[in-house]
């Protein structure tokens, strides 16, 4: 017989964690106005608002923080995260930043300028913010088997050359650079090829521009090309990793993600010219150039994680645990993004809660509905999170309205994916019954989502 599938960790610290009754919780969320960004972590059960900052650390990097070098300039830790980059990537220049974005603002700032281009596949929201606020656009070419999300495409998160190349032949002179966001997030934490990565490479040379990875999810990334693409069975990840950042000059990374750390990012290229652009704002924006926003500690935990998370079996215990409540969902017939992506499920909230009208948030009320359910907090991808038109005002309703359930690396197990599956069971059996969602009685005008106070419509 076949030895089943089981971590390639064991635990050795565990954090306790409270079941509360739906009362209790009926409560909580009317107080927290229908959002779940406002209700306290002590008030949640199963944590899936995100997987960002929200890992378990292994032994080591839990070691590592007492190697942490706090020197004000050229503490060693600096460079031990340098090298372990370096030798990763291949990236030769590195600037340490808080997190994922800090890296976005810092490069943004040297590079992006009004009236300008960058186009790429989907962008995360503060990538996307931080080329709006310098008044550019952000231009969005994934390929449209990603809006389908019943359809199984190995590379959902690929970017469509052809659009690409639109783009860059008709507006080239307007086009900083290009960005891939590896694993695509909000197309549903779907991969990139290695095959589109190459493609492009040579619309890039083509058109003499420069392309920018945002690599919050790069290892799982490397997973999937591993997994699913030929000429990759036999390669290991980090040589996967290593010929995926050949084809790119720099990127940003949010090391709360794939390097497993809770806080932390930076900026790496082979580009001296950027280097020396970002230099200048690393320094006002985030702190000297050998420390960015991070502590000494953060950046030995960083470089200990980077150099664990770039190995198949850890890797594989990840992605097979979301795999794994994936499968319990088919069981039960729910509909998510298919293929599940490497970080998170989405939940497709149009085609469960068909009765509630779309002014009325059906991914928002499912969001609702779980938390009430059973604790579980995941995190509406959906009209809420879309804003309204900046011109119109309008809410936006054209594109796909989704519950993600993002999972913690080596956070939860099996028997947490088993409860979180059987309460969207328990919702997906008397969905016809839920016909009313949720009102916005007050919102912000930007970014609504995480303060956004609802009613019952
Ligand atoms: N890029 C991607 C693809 C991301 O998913 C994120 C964050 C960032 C950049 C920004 O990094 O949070 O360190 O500043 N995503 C988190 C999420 C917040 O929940 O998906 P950050």
């Amino acid at each position: 017989m076949e030895l089943p599938f089981a971590e390639s960790w064991r635990i050795k610290m565990v954090e306790p964690i409270h079941k509360s009754t739906r009362r209790e919780r009926e409560r909580w969320i009317k107080q927290a106005h229908y959002n779940v960004f406002q209700l306290p972590a002590s008030q949640v059960y199963i944590d899936c608002l995100t997987d960002s900052g929200t890992g378990a650390m292994s032994d080591r990097q839990w070691a590592m923080l007492m190697m942490g070098d706090e020197s004000y300039a050229g503490a060693r830790s600096f460079f031990r995260m340098k090298d372990t980059i370096e030798r990763i990537t291949g990236f030769k220049y590195v600037i340490p930043t808080h997190q994922g974005r800090a890296a976005e603002n810092v490069l943004f700032s040297a590079l992006v300028k009004p009236g300008m281009i960058v186009p790429g596949n989907s962008h995360f929201d503060t990538t996307k913010g931080h080329i709006e606020s310098r008044k550019a656009v952000a231009c969005d070419c994934t390929i449209d088997e990603a809006r389908d999300t019943q359809l199984e495409h190995p590379f959902k998160g690929n970017v469509d050359l052809g659009k690409l190349e639109a783009v860059l032949r008709d507006k080239g002179d307007l086009v900083p650079f290009i960005i891939v966001t590896i694993t695509n997030n909000t197309a549903g934490g779907q991969p990139v090829s290695m095959e589109n990565l190459k493609g492009v490479r040579a619309l890039a040379d083509k058109y003499g521009k420069r392309v920018i990875f945002d690599s919050a999810r790069f290892a799982e990334n490397a997973y999937f090309i591993k997994v699913r693409e030929k000429g990759y069975e036999k390669k290991t990840i980090k040589e996967i990793v290593k010929e995926m950042f050949s084809l790119a000059d720099a990127m940003t990374m949010s090391a709360k993600k794939d390097a497993i750390v809770n806080m932390g990012g930076f900026i790496a290229t082979r580009h001296e010219d950027w280097y020396e652009a970002a230099k200048v704002y690393c320094i006002p924006y985030e702190g000297y150039l050998t420390y960015g926003g991070m502590n000494g500690r953060d950046m030995e935990a960083l470089a200990v994680g980077l150099e664990e998370n770039t190995e198949f079996d850890n890797l594989e215990t990840r992605i097979k645990q979301v795999e794994y409540l994936a499968a319990r969902l088919d069981e039960f017939g729910i509909p998510y993004q298919r293929p599940a992506g490497g970080h998170a499920i989405f939940l497709d909230a149009g085609k469960i809660l068909t009765n509630v009208p779309k002014e009325e948030f059906p991914a928002q009320t499912l969001t609702v509905e779980l938390y009430l359910e059973a604790g579980i907090r995941g995190c509406e991808i959906g009209y809420i999170l879309a804003d309204r038109d900046p011109v119109t005002r309008e809410n936006r309703f054209g594109g796909l309205d989704l519950l993600r359930l993002a999972i913690p690396r080596r956070t939860y197990t099996n028997n947490h994916m088993d409860v979180i599956a059987v309460a969207l069971k328990n919702i997906y059996d008397r969905r016809n019954k839920i016909k009313r969602g949720y009102k916005i009685v007050w919102e912000a005008e930007l970014m609504r989502h995480f303060t956004v106070k609802l009613a019952k419509a």
